[in-house]
């Protein structure tokens, strides 16, 4: 059985770990051939594929990024693209199925190319944490403890200088990152998508905070809106996918934080340092299992489903439950870190 690997959609640490993982145990234990797939769904529609062997994916586990590339390509889009043209060039190359390996974009085009007769199976990656089906994705746990050793940082210098300090994380729809490393951080304030806030009640946390003689740090998430902001600020256009660019809410909280409480305050925007480098070893250990779930799932046949953990679990779960709906962060979690606030 030759089986294609791809990642797609936006990189994470730990998509090395997946293919290691896949890899390893699908040549070890079941004598299945890979190939890599260059660039997510583009090296699909382009018949773009390279041998992946054993040797290929040594050592693989603690770096970041994607050996293999990734892009925001849509399958059915182009003249080659499309579940026939695709199911053509899969044949040309003996490729029997694909592990795909993205977030809700690419596991909803996995979802589809499966229904229109493709052998599909997904595993979920998003540093967002924002997939429905499984507890936690790979990345996220990184992604946290990037931010919140940057917060530390921050909070030193802030001290240093009695400033408020805002620290702007990722997070389009949920606020998982803003949440962990703002708990992790001990956060005096935490702006997630989920649970908008006016700017005074910001301000009334960070002047709590330094009328204590604290340094008020503030926490927000990119998709983070102010009541009665209708969207999420952007100012950096669209992207692939027609959605808007994020980045900046923090910037623009700032001076505002200023203005009100008249606390010395400035923004630091953490974007992408958030989804590069090594995973941590929590994410090296969650990607490799999925990897190797990943290959006893080929093995099986369980085409249009994805590998997820559940409890400490790995599971496997149809397309359709990880779909539609985001994994957002619940009232009551958002309550318990409140009760820290100010
Ligand atoms: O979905 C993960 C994510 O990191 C979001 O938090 C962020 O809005 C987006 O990707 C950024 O994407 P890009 O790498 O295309 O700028």
């Amino acid at each position: 059985m030759k089986i294609g690997i791809l990642t797609s959609g936006g990189d994470c640490p730990g998509l090395n770990a997946v293919i290691r993982g896949a890899v390893l145990k699908g040549t070890t234990t079941y004598d299945i051939e890979f190939v890599g797939i260059r660039d997510g769904w583009r090296g699909v529609v382009d018949g773009d594929f390279f041998p992946l062997s054993r040797h290929e994916v040594k050592g693989l586990a603690k770096t970041g990024g994607t050996i293999l590339g990734t892009s925001r390509t849509n399958p059915y889009e182009g003249p080659r693209g499309g579940a026939e043209n695709i199911s053509k060039t899969l044949f040309g190359h003996r490729i029997d199925g694909i592990i795909a390996i993205g977030g809700e974009g690419t596991l909803a085009a996995a979802d589809r190319l499966h229904k229109d007769g493709i052998p599909v199976l997904g595993v979920p990656k998003t540093i967002d944490n924002d997939l429905r089906a499984t507890d936690y994705s790979f990345g996220f746990d990184t992604a946290v403890n990037i931010a919140t050793d940057a917060m530390d940082r921050l909070r030193t210098t802030g001290d240093s200088h009695q400033r408020c300090m805002v620290a702007e994380v990722m997070g389009r729809h949920v606020g998982w990152i803003a949440l962990h490393s703002g708990i992790a951080a001990g956060a005096h304030v935490i702006c997630i998508p989920e649970k908008p806030m006016s700017i005074e009640e910001v301000c009334q946390q960070v002047s709590k905070a330094h009328d204590r003689g604290r340094a008020p740090l503030v926490v927000v998430s990119e998709g983070f809106t102010l009541t009665g902001q209708a969207e999420a600020y952007s100012d950096k256009g669209l992207d692939a996918f027609n959605r808007p660019r994020l980045g900046g809410i923090g910037e623009v909280l700032a001076p505002e934080i200023e203005r009100i409480t008249g606390i010395e305050t400035r923004a630091t925007v953490l974007g992408h340092i958030q989804r590069g480098g090594s995973p941590s070893a929590f994410d090296r250990v969650l990607a490799t299992r999925l990897g190797l779930h990943a290959a006893d799932a080929v093995h099986d046949g369980a085409w249009g489903q994805m590998v997820s953990l559940k409890g400490t679990d790995i599971v496997r779960v149809p397309f359709a439950d990880a779909l539609g709906e985001l994994n957002t962060v619940p009232l009551y979690r958002y309550d318990e870190a409140a009760a820290l606030f100010g």
